[in-house]
């Protein structure tokens, strides 16, 4: 039985912790896909075609297996996609008791919805600070966001300074 697991965020952008969880997630399943999901309560800085590729040049950077798919997801709900490709599990990584709080809720929704499990993981703690809001934050006041996202990622961020 082939076991395939979602890992779905805004990845607004990609960051080593969301990179720390896809890898962690990539060793225990089979079969992982990383969905971008447009996330409403949230201001967006990059397009989502732009955060998919960011992923995909990350991973490639990071040698990540081959088991993992990247892509995007703007129709309906996420366990609409899950059961579409056939994934029992989402994957979400957990910094904090803030993280456990904000994902709770929708793990048992998830769950009641479609019978989708919710899988926590632990990211190194080395990047437990780390978020994507605090990137966008740092890179549109100028900052360097270099020790907390992909070579990719502080690569284009920095492309697109004016
Ligand atoms: O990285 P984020 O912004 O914390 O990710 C949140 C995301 C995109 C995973 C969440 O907003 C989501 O699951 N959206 C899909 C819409 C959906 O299915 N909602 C109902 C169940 S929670």
């Amino acid at each position: 039985m082939t076991r395939i697991a979602v890992v779905p965020g805004s990845f607004d952008p990609v960051t080593l912790g969301h990179l720390d969880v896809i890898e962690r997630a990539a060793r225990i399943f089979d079969e992982i896909h990383v969905l971008v999901v447009h996330n409403p309560g949230k201001t967006a800085l990059l397009p989502i075609a732009k955060r998919v590729s960011l992923i995909q040049d990350a991973l490639g950077e990071a040698r990540v297996p081959g088991n993992v798919v990247v892509t995007s997801w703007s129709v309906g709900l996420l366990v609409d996609y899950a059961t579409d490709v056939g994934a029992t599990v989402l994957v979400k990584g957990i910094r904090s008791q803030v993280d456990v709080a904000y994902e709770t809720p929708m793990a048992i929704v998830n769950r009641n919805l479609a019978g989708v499990e919710t899988v926590f993981m632990l990211p190194d703690p080395a990047h437990a600070h780390v978020s994507s809001s605090l990137v966008r934050q740092v890179a549109s006041l100028g900052g360097d966001v270099a020790p907390y996202v992909p070579r990719a990622v502080a690569d284009y961020l920095e492309s697109t300074r004016g």
